[in-house]
């Protein structure tokens, strides 16, 4: 893509809605595309940081792994959405890694023209701020249903925020469609594949939820909000 196209690709970006036209022109200078083809690694945990990446289109999973090569999944981040800021802003290593859930296109920017960004836009920084927040408010309640809910409470959960986030209001009740393995979801969940699995049946036993591949729709919330406890 040339700068044209990537001040096009910014300018739809809810992060840089507020810059003036002349802002996005210098900024779109500065930044550069790269694209990363679905299961590819964009950066480990603990690798240095010199960039931060703004998602054009696609989806990107972040993860931990365990020594024993285990990933825990802290988010799923799609269009819109930026990541590799915490390095920047602190000094720090990579805190996870970045993998591409498909193919993805970003818009990329290094650290000196990051940190200026931000120093020239106090509007621009506050949003950051607010998306910070709202992470570190979703790993609160992350902490909050691994510490007191059962794992058929932390799947209702995640089929709820799921729902909240991506469903479709449909006679069937709330529809979504997810692209993730069912270990991706059973790491969302904190929970294994097989506990995962079983509590979905269960719950399409029950007539709370239906499964049709990766077509989930939410049959019973009411029912699913009480299993949150
Ligand atoms: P950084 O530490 O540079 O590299 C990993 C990135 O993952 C991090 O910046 C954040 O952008 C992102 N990240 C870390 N924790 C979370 C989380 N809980 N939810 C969503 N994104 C996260």
């Amino acid at each position: 893509m040339r700068a044209l196209d990537i001040k096009h690709s910014l300018q739809h970006l809810p992060l840089f809605a507020d810059l003036e036209v002349a802002e996005l022109e210098q900024l779109a200078q500065l930044c550069r595309n790269r694209a990363v083809t679905k299961g590819n690694v964009i950066f480990y945990e603990d690798d240095p940081g010199t960039s931060c990446y703004i998602i054009v289109s696609g989806k990107v999973k972040i993860v931990v792994n365990a020594d024993d090569g285990r990933e825990h999944i802290l988010g799923v981040l799609q269009d819109g959405d930026f990541f590799g800021e915490m390095s920047l802003i602190d000094g720090q290593p990579r805190s996870a890694s970045a993998i591409a859930v498909e193919d993805v296109q970003m818009v990329t920017i290094q650290r000196d023209q990051f940190m200026e960004l931000l120093r020239a836009n106090p509007d621009l920084t506050l949003k950051l701020l607010v998306t910070l927040s709202h992470r570190l408010r979703a790993a609160d309640r992350n902490v909050e249903s691994l510490a007191f809910l059962s794992a058929p409470g932390r799947v209702a959960r995640l089929l709820l925020e799921l729902g909240k986030d991506h469903g479709e209001r449909t006679p069937e009740g709330l529809t979504f469609t997810h692209n993730m393995t069912r270990q991706e979801l059973a790491s969302l969940a904190g929970t294994s594949r097989e506990t995962l699995t079983r509590v979905l049946m269960d719950y399409q036993d029950r007539g709370i939820i239906h499964l049709d591949k990766n077509r989930l729709t939410l049959k019973n919330e009411a029912k699913l909000k009480e299993m949150m406890v």
